[in-house]
């Protein structure tokens, strides 16, 4: 049961964070990994028993040589993991410096094109993609338009990816985690994180770098064959509605008196 035993996968962002968790977890279900950074991650590869292949995911022809090298040294490619991305603005629409956004549409929104793109050219046998979007591309946060609007481009790729490459046997599917504790996060004091946690129903801290990698194992894996162009919110249930620690937060009150809410 979620075996990848015999399938090569690729992970981008993979020095660092999520792609590292993700890389460490598909390489213990028995997948031959392939990390690949901007940054180097030549030791922690090691360290897995895994290669790495230093690629810009923001660069096309870079893209490209990733996948042909995998394919050429490995004979296949049955995993994407296009994780690699950058936060570095949230200001929102009217601060934000035109050369930021696009900085990270050029990261995360091309870069999971490309990767799409490429690794499809090589996936003769089928395979399964999944990106790494986040849950400021599924619901708005003030300040976050420029990242989220990246992020909701990476749903939407994710489900027209998932059109076109169904009949070739290839599934699309996308994560998108709350707030996360990696570099990207800091120490998760801003209140973009903390307002995350406070709208999670059930856990009143950030999600790990495992409970990401763990859905994205699911989704690599044949048991999740029936499952494509689908985002899976790895989100303490923020996405399901207004949390009671949220609310008693805005409104400085109890909203419940251990019996039952307060009419
Ligand atoms: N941490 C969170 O709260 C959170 C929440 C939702 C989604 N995400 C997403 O998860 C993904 C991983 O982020 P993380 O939190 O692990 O951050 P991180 O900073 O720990 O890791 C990101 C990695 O991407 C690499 N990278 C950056 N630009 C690159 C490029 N042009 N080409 C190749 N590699 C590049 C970095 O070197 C780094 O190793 C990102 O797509 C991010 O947007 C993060």
């Amino acid at each position: 049961m979620f075996s990848l035993a015999g399938k090569v996968a690729v992970v981008t962002g993979a020095a660092s964070g999520i792609g590292l968790g993700t890389a460490r977890r598909l390489a213990a279900a028995g997948a031959t990994v392939v990390l690949s950074d901007i940054n180097d991650a030549a030791g922690d590869a090691a360290a897995m028993g895994a290669d790495f292949v230093a690629a810009d995911v923001s660069d096309e022809d870079s893209v490209a040589a990733l996948v042909d090298e995998v394919a050429a040294a490995h004979g296949r490619l049955d995993v994407m993991v296009n994780n690699a991305g950058v936060l570095f603005t949230a200001k929102g629409i009217e601060a934000d410096a035109v050369e930021d956004t696009r900085r990270m549409m050029e990261v995360n929104l091309f870069g999971v094109l490309h990767g799409i793109k490429h690794a499809t050219r090589v996936m003769t046998g089928g395979g399964s993609i999944i990106s790494t979007a986040s849950m400021a591309g599924i619901v708005g946060f003030p300040g976050l338009s420029a990242y989220g609007a990246s992020k909701w481009g990476v749903v939407g790729i994710t489900r027209y990816a998932a059109v076109e490459l169904g009949p070739r046997g290839i599934r699309v599917n996308c994560v998108c985690p709350t707030g996360v504790q990696t570099p990207l996060a800091g120490e998760g004091d801003h209140w973009a994180f903390r307002v995350q946690v406070l709208a999670q129903q059930h856990r009143s801290t950030m999600a790990t770098v495992d409970d990401v990698a763990a859905a994205v194992h699911f989704l690599a894996s044949d048991d999740a064959s029936m499952i494509n162009g689908h985002a899976l919110c790895v989100d303490g249930g923020l996405g399901a509605g207004m949390s009671v620690s949220l609310i008693e937060a805005a409104l400085g009150e109890s909203i419940h008196d251990g019996g039952a809410f307060i009419e």
